[in-house]
């Protein structure tokens, strides 16, 4: 393989077949093919694109580098949802509960924080003793028995993915559509599903902030999925401020196991029932591909969802994933036994007016700098430290008014949060325009716009 060659073409506007995506990969993977090589390929495809046809070739190089789950046997749907990334965002804490509650089967890889933006394992590991790092025999046993696993990239998943994914963390080639595309639909195609639902955040929190480009990853995924036999649907929901008031990850546990007890807050709760009955209609939808289901069917999907909250059946089911992985299922009844923070800090409207944003970027970032995500890959997280944010984009503030408890370890951590938060909530005149919480629904079909 003359791996100069490739790049040339890339570099020079052309593409790589199959084949050479499916060979290049495998050299790679075996340490044959160096990083800068593939560096230097990845960012011509940064620059260049890759075509649908393309993609789908660098797609399929990255499942065969890794084992795929077959779940033809288990006699029940299987579905799993994917978020592109934000703060906040907990969904698939509650979500996937909710689902295994409703009689989904959902087999749930997840990924650690990145960037500005949590991640659901890190969430998961604040509850103590909790295990992310099943294998594939145990997630599949774990998925027949209880109908529900909630784990991190198994070595057999996928692995070129894990390893491009750290090249381009590092060499600026993270933000690209098709690199994006393949990456994710990697993982959760190799899950062995028969449907899959994306939450692609749009808004300047999310990694693609752009509307038309949210919406472009959205069709990417959708015709990757599609066309390798995975139902897929895509929801384009907001990330222009943090999802629910929790952010930071034992504090994003707590309020996602208060959502399960149906007494969270308003967005999450929607967002979860939202992506839910995508889920269900996936599952159990009529006339087969992205139809979305009838009208009348989507109200008894969301019923049925909102009686698996109130009656507590999602909430046992959560105790019963956190048992079988390893932690300690009486934080469902007592989330006090979370780990919690040192320092505890009411934070205060600095002036009359109205909540004009709440940024999320600046909250994430901060979050990440008081030790609740990543700065270097092997830096450890705090679980404890975050922000509670009462504070929404439109609301009216008295001066003084408490908008937010910051969760810290240090007195100067304390300093560093007041000051992300005067950079990140904007209080002035005139009205906020945030963005609809649900912007619109895609399939193979089209779009559907929502609000
Ligand atoms: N998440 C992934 O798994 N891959 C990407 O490329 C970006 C986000």
């Amino acid at each position: 393989m003359f791996v100069p060659g490739l790049i040339e073409r890339k570099r020079d506007g052309g593409a790589l077949s199959a084949a050479e995506w499916r060979d290049l990969l495998a050299e790679y993977e075996a340490g044959r093919v160096p990083d800068y090589q593939m560096a230097a390929l990845l960012m011509a495809c940064f620059l260049r694109g890759l075509e649908r046809a393309e993609t789908a070739g660098l797609l399929d190089g990255m499942l065969a580098s890794g084992s795929r789950l077959d779940f033809a046997g288990l006699g029940r749907p299987v579905v799993d949802k994917h978020s592109t990334g934000g703060v906040g965002d907990k969904v698939s804490l509650v979500l996937a509960p909710l689902a295994a509650a409703c009689g989904v089967a959902v087999p749930m890889m997840s990924g650690r924080g990145l960037g500005h933006t949590g991640g659901t394992l890190d969430k998961l590991e604040s509850i103590p003793g909790f295990s992310t790092q099943l294998s594939l025999d145990q997630m599949r046993a774990q998925v027949e028995r209880i109908g529900c696993v909630l784990i991190g990239q198994t070595p057999e998943v996928a692995p070129v993915d894990k390893k491009l994914y750290a090249l381009r963390d590092v060499t600026a080639t993270v933000e690209c559509i098709p690199l994006i595309s393949a990456s994710i639909m990697s993982k959760k195609l190799a899950e062995g599903l028969t449907g899959l639902v994306l939450d692609v955040k749009q808004g300047s929190g999310a990694f693609i902030a752009d509307a038309d480009r949210s919406l472009e990853l959205a069709r990417t995924m959708i015709a990757l999925g599609e066309d390798r036999g995975c139902p897929t649907v895509a929801l384009l929901t907001a990330m222009d401020r943090p999802l629910g008031r929790a952010c930071g990850n034992a504090l994003e546990a707590e309020e996602a196991i208060m959502a399960l007890k149906d007494e969270g807050p308003d967005d999450l709760r929607e967002l979860t029932l939202a992506e839910g009955v995508e889920m269900l209609v996936l599952a159990r939808g009529t006339g087969g591909q992205g139809d979305g289901g009838t009208e009348k069917a989507r109200a008894g999907y969301r019923k049925e969802l909102e009686q698996a909250l109130t009656s507590g059946a999602a909430a046992r089911k959560f105790q019963e994933i956190i048992e079988a992985q390893g932690g300690n299922p009486a934080v469902v009844d007592d989330p006090a036994l979370l780990p919690q923070a040192r320092e505890v800090e009411v934070y205060r409207a600095p002036r009359a007016g109205r909540v004009l944003e709440v940024a999320p970027r600046a909250i994430g970032r901060a979050v990440v700098q008081m030790g609740g995500g990543r700065q270097q890959v092997d830096d450890v997280v705090d679980p404890t430290v975050g922000f509670v944010i009462s504070a929404r984009p439109g609301d009216k503030v008295r001066k003084g008014e408490p908008l937010a408890s910051i969760f810290a370890r240090t007195p100067a951590d304390v300093e560093l949060a007041h000051r992300a938060l005067d950079e990140a909530i904007t209080i002035g005149e005139g009205a906020a325009s945030p963005l609809p919480l649900v912007a619109a629904r895609v399939t193979a079909k089209g779009v559907e716009q929502l609000a």
